[in-house]
């Protein structure tokens, strides 16, 4: 799913307000971020967004946060969010792998992982979005 590096995308995911920055703070705040104590519903690797923003749409009264590696990629959900916005919708640009140094433990209460990409080598999801990895932790 990886696009080719589009230039600006980076400026425009630092100026986004859908987009949380200093992601490392929020572990135990994200019900302040999003202003209510709804649950969270997390997808590890959203891509562009399609998925999580159907859900976002169809359930209001769940929050939903997007985590993408990819600037290029996020760019495209953050188009859609322009589109049509949901106040339930936050992303993240960041590699999964740290995923645990952004949510509380029992913070999450649901993570989608959709189409996981193969790793070069075995063919399983690479570390990062390998289910059990570390996963528990945060639910
Ligand atoms: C095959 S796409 C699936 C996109 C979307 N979930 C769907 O089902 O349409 C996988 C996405 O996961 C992202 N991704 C892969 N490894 C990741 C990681 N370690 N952290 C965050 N995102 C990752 C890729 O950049 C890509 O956008």
């Amino acid at each position: 799913m990886r696009l080719r590096n589009i230039t600006g995308s980076r400026e425009v995911i630092a100026d986004s307000s859908y987009v949380v920055h200093e992601e490392q703070s929020c572990p135990g705040k994200w019900r302040e971020i999003f202003g209510n104590d709804h649950p969270i519903h997390i997808e590890i690797g959203m891509g562009k967004g399609k998925f999580i923003h159907t859900m976002a749409k169809l359930h209001p009264q769940i929050n939903y946060v997007g985590i993408e590696k990819y600037s290029s990629v996020l760019l495209r959900a953050i188009q859609k969010m322009e589109e049509e916005e949901l106040p339930n919708l936050k992303f993240i640009r960041m590699d999964a792998e740290d995923i645990t140094r952004v949510f509380a433990p029992g913070e999450v209460d649901r993570i989608y992982l959709n189409s996981p990409i193969p790793g070069p080598r075995t063919g399983m999801p690479s570390a990062g979005c390998r289910p059990g990895s570390f996963w528990p932790d945060m639910m």
